[in-house]
């Protein structure tokens, strides 16, 4: 989320010479990294008379390639409401827009039959010239939906995404809320891009059979994040490797099952975080949970690369992946029930090792109470979670080029019982994660190339929920050039990047309900995308770019959904999507 600045120099300089062997030189800052409004109008002027250029004087769609969300079978709906619509202009540093919020009719009669999917959809339009903005949604200080913006052009551009609320089920039925939306937008004579935005929540109901318990909502959400009234986001703003943001929050005495979903988006001089020398804090990043002080978890994030980062060009119309909408990380804190079910206020804190201004990291608690007693018991067996390990390893050849690398894992294991009307059930939650980081600058400065993989396995043993999730996040990016110092130059960007994912639910043994049966699901959503910028005595005079998706999902209870899609500038070259589970995507 910058502020306007002229990017147009740092375009020119961003190969970021001398990156490693002078922490004073030039240093990959976010701005070399992005393309103001002046390379921006200069590039859709350069573009063919046919085909793309055409239709800058008309509304170009942009989205985020993900699985069309479906209701289970036999489910009635949908029930759509409009919960907010608003133009967001100079909105930086204002308070969010709010709305009242009472669940729809159709949710709150007493007959209302239970809802099987409840989505909600963001749908705006922009023109002109403007930066991407982070948005967040939130209801009753819960945090919904968190993205970026497109970013526009001048014929206006219009997106939109659905997220799965169903988890927030309980936020919706509950009694009046206020619903706060925050896009911090900025207008002045160059970006003059308005947000015109549509909140629009949408419910399927089922009849009769009711889900597994491990796959039913929470009953209760609290948040944890700032409260309104604010001028920013009800996300906290993590400013550097010591800041410890936190809330106070009180626990039903009968719950028997909790866990904490965060949020968390890097900004500022943190955007590229992944980028970084080891004068900027180096390139590893964590947010860690702290329960009254004592780390209970670890996010270790997927890197979203937003609208405007890299080369915006790469991101139209095919956003990168989760810049639409970010992906959240649960930790379990079953195992800490014991001290949470005391009837006092505990603390959750949030941290980012390593951090640089800023990180945005808010969280909900979804608890789980126990409908036949008013007190449940629980206690700590075991709790390890020793020191990060890591280090960075510098080489630097001659004073040019080099090469750092960074590694760092980390293990987290808790177990506790709790003892309700269910019985004494006791549950493990494990995390393995590790990270490595090479960034090589070659050919004398002009060429760069970060290779990152994030590997985080997240396992909750026994208790009411047994599940585990393997995430790998691998990264490439490359920055290079030639013809630099002469009047006439090339810039070259390439991006690889991929979110893969493994999810199994139930089996896991005694206790869990789940135990029964086990579905698996494993997502492969990848994408590589290169652009090419040529210029003319510092001024953009063509540039061409493509991308590459294809994003694969399947599971065990029969869902699937492939996609196959590719474009070349503004065009899709092709989009094959098959959500048959015929399983070829060539045709
Ligand atoms: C928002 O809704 C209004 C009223 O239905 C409609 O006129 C407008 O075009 C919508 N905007 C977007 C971005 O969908
Ligand atoms: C919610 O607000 C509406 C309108 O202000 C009011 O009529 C209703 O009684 C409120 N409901 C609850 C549960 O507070
Ligand atoms: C870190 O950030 C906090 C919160 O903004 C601030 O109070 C503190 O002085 C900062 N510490 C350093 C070392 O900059
Ligand atoms: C984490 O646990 C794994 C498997 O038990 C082990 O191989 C690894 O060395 C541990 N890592 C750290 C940093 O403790
Ligand atoms: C639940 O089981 C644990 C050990 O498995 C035991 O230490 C604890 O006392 C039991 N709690 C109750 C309330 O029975
Ligand atoms: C990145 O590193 C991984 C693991 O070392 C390697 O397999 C992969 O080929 C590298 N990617 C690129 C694009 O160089
Ligand atoms: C995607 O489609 C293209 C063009 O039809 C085809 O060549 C390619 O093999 C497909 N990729 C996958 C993974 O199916």
């Amino acid at each position: 989320m910058p502020t306007a600045s002229s990017a147009h120099r740092s375009l020119l300089l961003c190969l970021c010479l001398a990156l490693l062997s002078n922490p004073v030189a030039a240093s990959p800052s976010p701005r070399g990294l992005r393309f103001s409004a002046k390379d921006i109008a200069a590039v859709e002027a350069a573009l063919p008379r046919h085909g793309s250029r055409a239709s800058s004087s008309s509304k170009t769609t942009f989205f985020e390639v993900d699985r069309p969300l479906r209701p289970p079978r036999g489910s009635s709906g949908p029930c759509s409401t409009l919960l907010l619509s608003h133009s967001f202009a100079f909105t930086l540093t204002k308070p969010p827009v709010t709305a009242a919020y009472s669940p729809p009719p159709c949710l709150s009669g007493s007959d209302a039959p239970p809802v099987s999917l409840a989505v909600l959809e963001w749908r705006a339009e922009c023109r002109g010239a403007q930066y991407d903005r982070t948005f967040g949604v939130w209801l009753g200080g819960a945090e919904l939906l968190r993205g970026s913006t497109a970013e526009p052009r001048p014929g206006g551009v219009v997106w939109s995404v659905s997220k799965d609320v169903t988890r927030y089920a309980a936020l919706l039925a509950a009694g009046n809320a206020t619903l706060a939306v925050y896009l911090g937008n900025l207008i002045d004579d160059t970006y003059d891009g308005v947000y015109h935005a549509n909140l629009t929540l949408h419910l399927y109901f089922r009849r009769g059979v009711r889900p597994s318990a491990a796959a039913a909502a929470a009953d209760a959400v609290v948040p944890v994040s700032r409260s309104l009234p604010l001028n920013d986001g009800l996300w906290f703003v993590v400013q550097n490797d010591t800041d410890v943001q936190s809330a106070r929050v009180s626990v039903p005495r009968n719950a028997y099952r909790a866990v904490l979903e965060v949020y968390v988006s890097s900004h500022d001089a943190d955007e590229f975080w992944y980028m970084n020398t080891p004068e900027q804090n180096g390139p590893f990043r964590e947010v860690t949970v702290l329960l009254d002080g004592a780390v209970v978890g670890a996010v270790w994030p997927f890197p979203v690369i937003y609208t405007g980062g890299i080369n915006p060009l790469i991101w139209r119309p095919i956003t990168s992946i989760g810049s639409f909408n970010m992906p959240t990380y649960d930790i379990e804190l079953t195992p800490f029930l014991g001290s949470l079910l005391d009837g006092e206020e505990h603390e959750l804190g949030f941290a980012v090792t390593n951090a640089q201004r800023s990180w945005y990291v808010d969280a909900n608690l979804h608890l789980w109470l126990d409908p036949k007693s008013s007190r449940t018991s629980g206690g700590l067996v075991a709790y390890h979670a020793p020191k990060l390990a890591g280090s960075i390893v510098s080489r630097s050849a001659d004073g040019v080029d080099g090469e750092y690398a960074a590694t760092a894992s980390r293990n987290i294991t808790a177990t506790g019982w709790v003892s309700s009307s269910r019985g004494n059930v006791t549950t493990t939650f494990a995390q393995r994660l590790s990270f490595s980081n090479t960034n090589v600058v070659s050919g004398q400065g002009s060429a760069q190339a970060i290779n990152q993989t994030t590997d985080a396995l997240t396992a909750v043993s026994g208790g009411p929920a047994p599940a585990q999730v393997h995430q790998s996040f691998p990264l490439y990016i490359f920055l290079g050039g030639d013809g630099s110092g002469t009047s006439s130059q090339r810039l070259m960007r390439r991006v690889e990047i991929g979110f893969d994912e493994t999810r199994s639910r139930g089996g896991g043994g005694a206790g869990g309900e789940g135990a029964a049966s086990t579905t698996t699901s494993t997502l492969r959503n990848s994408q590589v995308a290169a652009a090419e910028v040529t210029l003319r005595d510092d001024a953009v005079v063509g540039a061409s770019w493509r991308m590459h998706q294809t994003y694969e999902y399947g599971a065990s209870d029969g869902g699937c959904y492939l996609r196959n899609v590719s474009s070349v500038g503004y065009d899709v070259l092709f989009d094959h999507r098959d959500a048959s589970c015929a399983g070829t995507l060539g045709r």
